[in-house]
C-alpha cells in the first residue's frame, strides 16, 4: 500500500517514527522501498552526491524532474517528495506554483519540498491551494549557503531559535504537510515537534523529531565530502564498492574474469565453417 499524508500524520499521533532517505535513481530507490523506508526524498543534494557540484545552487528543474521520474517508478509504497531547486520558487509565488506543478506532473511524485519559513508563507499557501502537498524545510537551508556563510547549526541564540519556532508555526498555518528541520539544537527541535500538529523530520535535529532523514551516500559512507556530526555510517558500502572495482580491474587484467561460466557456447561445426571461410 502506498504511504499517504494521512498515514504520516497518524504516525505522529501514535508516536511512531517516520523514516525518510534521499534517493536519486531507480535501483537504489527500489532497494529502499523494499526495505520499508516510509518516504523517499529526491533532494537537491543530488547536485553534490550525484552531479559533483560543491553546493545545491546549480541544480535545475530538469535535473530534479529527471531523477524524480526514476525514483517514482521504483516507489511502490514509499511517499516520494522532490525538492524545488534554487531559483525555481524564490522568484515569485507564480513561479513556485508553476514549478511545483511541473515536479508533480512530469516528475510523478507526491509532494514538493521548499526551503523557507515565514517569508515563504504565501508560496506554500498557493502551492497547497493548487492541491500540491508541500513539505517545508527550515533551520539550516542549504540553498542559502552563500547568505548563511557556510553550513552551521542554526537557532543557538534566543532570537534565532524564536525565529525558527515562528517559521515552523507559519509553514504549518500556510498548509505544509510536514517540516524538515535541519541542523538545529535537539531541544529546539523537540519543542517545535510538540508545538506543531504536522510531522517534523529531522536531520541533525535530535531524536525527538517525528521522523529522521539522511542522505543515503552519507549513511553508506559513499561520499567523501565533509562528514557532518549528525551523520552515522550504517555500512561502509563506499569501501566495499572501491574494493570491488579494484578486484574487477585486477581480474580483467590477469584474465581471471570472465571464466567459462560467464561465456556463451556456439556449435563447433558453425565455428569450423566460419574459420575455414575467414581464416584461410
Ligand atoms: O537535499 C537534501 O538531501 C535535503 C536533506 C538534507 C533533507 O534537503
Amino acid at each position: 500500500m502506498k504511504n499517504t499524508i494521512a498515514i504520516l500524520k497518524e504516525r505522529k499521533q501514535n508516536r511512531q517514527k517516520i523514516t525518510m532517505l534521499t534517493a536519486y535513481d531507480y535501483t537504489t530507490a527500489k532497494l529502499m522501498d523494499e526495505s520499508g523506508v516510509d518516504c523517499l526524498l529526491v533532494g537537491d543534494s543530488l547536485g553534490m552526491v550525484m552531479l559533483g557540484y560543491d553546493s545545491t545552487v546549480s541544480v535545475t528543474m530538469e535535473d530534479m524532474i529527471h531523477h524524480s521520474k526514476a525514483v517514482a517508478r521504483a516507489a511502490k509504497s514509499a511517499f516520494v517528495v522532490t525538492d524545488l531547486p534554487f531559483m525555481s520558487y524564490q522568484t515569485s509565488v507564480y513561479d513556485a506554483v508553476l514549478n511545483a506543478g511541473r515536479l508533480i506532473k512530469e516528475g510523478q511524485v507526491q509532494a514538493v519540498k521548499l526551503e523557507g519559513g515565514q517569508a515563504f508563507f504565501e508560496h506554500i499557501k498557493m502551492i497547497t491551494q493548487a492541491s500540491i502537498p508541500v513539505v517545508a524545510h527550515i533551520g539550516l537551508m542549504p540553498q542559502s549557503v552563500l547568505a548563511l556563510g557556510g553550513y552551521k547549526v542554526q537557532g543557538k541564540d534566543y532570537q534565532e531559535a524564536k525565529n525558527i519556532v515562528l517559521d515552523a508555526l507559519a509553514v504549518e498555518q500556510a498548509g505544509a504537510i510536514a517540516i524538515v528541520l535541519e541542523c538545529v539544537p535537539a531541544d529546539l527541535a523537540k519543542l517545535i515537534s510538540q508545538l506543531v500538529s504536522i510531522p517534523t523530520i529531522g536531520i541533525g535535529a535530535g531524536v525527538n523529531c517525528d521522523g529522521q532523514v539522511l542522505v543515503y551516500q552519507d549513511m553508506l559512507s559513499m561520499y567523501d565530502g565533509v562528514a557532518s556530526k549528525f551523520v552515522k555510517s550504517f555500512a561502509p558500502i563506499g569501501n566495499h564498492m572501491k574494493q570491488a572495482f579494484t578486484d574487477y580491474c585486477q581480474e580483467v587484467k590477469q584474465q581471471q574474469f570472465p571464466t567459462s561460466t560467464h561465456e556463451f557456447a556456439i556449435d563447433g561445426e558453425v565455428m569450423n565453417k566460419l574459420k575455414s571461410e575467414f581464416q584461410s
